[in-house]
């Protein structure tokens, strides 16, 4: 199972365990040295895909402190041409809360201080971070359609997104990925078809919180079936559920988020992890 997965039709390929960057740069963030030693434990870990935002950071006054401590880290370990970073556009930080804007003009807006941050002229994978209710999902998909003409971005994502939605962005540009919130505690994703569609359309599916989110992961060791697993195993109930996720599709990249090296140490380990049809059926009840 650690061997790496198809990044959709891209062509590149990539171990399946992402690291989602978005715990360094809340406000309950590392301080830098502890940041950037967790990206280097990732990636002299052999991990190869990194999921961050223009908005993970505190505020309005903060964007791009995510990519900004990626680009800086990445250039120290001497391994940026070797990693993918995937960012997003399409929210703001308004005194910290989360708005949706996914306007033409601020998605253009947001790419391009991508670009600066990043300190790239293309973005392997950019996604739009939600559609918005305000603005005809078309005309941000068409917006990011003209973006990669110009060869500001090389391929289009979306995120917490329905099978309509998927479908109906198909009409305009080709998709690469989505990615929506899914754990063992939140299936909504497979049961509404997202996850199968994906595979049938040859679209990478991220799960993101894919051990919980960023609160509700602590909830994991309260569930008795998953720690009876975990203990069957001798692993951590983190890597049960990364597992899980893993032995549901080649076509499935989870990205859990990590402030502390420890938690990411330990969630590489989850391509090691076999699951048999026993715990497969005990997990998907769950
Ligand atoms: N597209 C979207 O709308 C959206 C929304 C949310 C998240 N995301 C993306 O998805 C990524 C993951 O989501 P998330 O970070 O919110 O939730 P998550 O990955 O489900 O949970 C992250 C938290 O779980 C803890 N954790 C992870 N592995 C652990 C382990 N092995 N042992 C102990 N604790 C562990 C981490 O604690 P420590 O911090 O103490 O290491 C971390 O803060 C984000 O980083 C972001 O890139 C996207």
């Amino acid at each position: 199972m650690n061997t790496q997965i198809p990044l959709g039709n891209s062509g590149k390929q990539v171990l399946p365990i992402g690291l989602g960057a978005m715990p360094l740069s809340l406000d309950t963030r590392p301080d830098e040295a502890t940041a950037i030693e967790v990206i280097r434990v990732f990636v002299n870990g052999g991990g190869n895909f990194i999921d961050t935002a223009n908005v993970y950071c505190i505020d309005d006054n903060d964007v791009g402190h995510n990519e900004k401590l990626i680009h800086k880290a990445l250039v120290k370990l001497g391994k940026r041409e070797d990693v993918i970073v995937a960012t997003k556009g399409g929210l703001t930080r308004p005194k910290g809360r989360w708005d949706t804007n996914a306007s033409p003009a601020w998605l253009r807006k947001s790419c391009e201080k991508s670009l600066n941050d990043l300190n790239t002229e293309c973005i392997f994978l950019y996604q739009l971070h939600a559609p918005d209710p305000d603005i005809p999902l078309t005309e941000s998909i068409g917006e990011l359609a003209r973006l990669k003409e110009e060869g500001k971005i090389q391929h289009i994502g979306l995120s917490n997104v329905n099978t309509r939605e998927i479908m109906t962005a198909m009409t305009v540009a080709p998709i690469l990925s989505v990615q929506n919130r899914c754990n063992v505690l939140e299936k909504k994703s497979f049961k509404t078809g997202v996850v199968d569609l994906c595979e049938k359309e040859n679209i990478l599916f991220i799960p993101h919180s894919p051990v919980g989110g960023h609160f509700d992961h602590k909830k994991l060791s309260e569930s008795k079936p998953l720690k009876s697993i975990a203990d069957k195993h001798r692993v951590s109930v983190y890597r049960i559920v990364l597992a899980w996720l893993l032995h549901k599709g080649s076509h499935i990249l989870p990205i859990p988020g990590a402030s502390k090296v420890s938690s990411i140490t330990d969630n590489l380990k989850a391509v090691n992890v076999r699951l048999d049809t026993g715990d497969m059926m005990a997990l998907d009840q769950l």
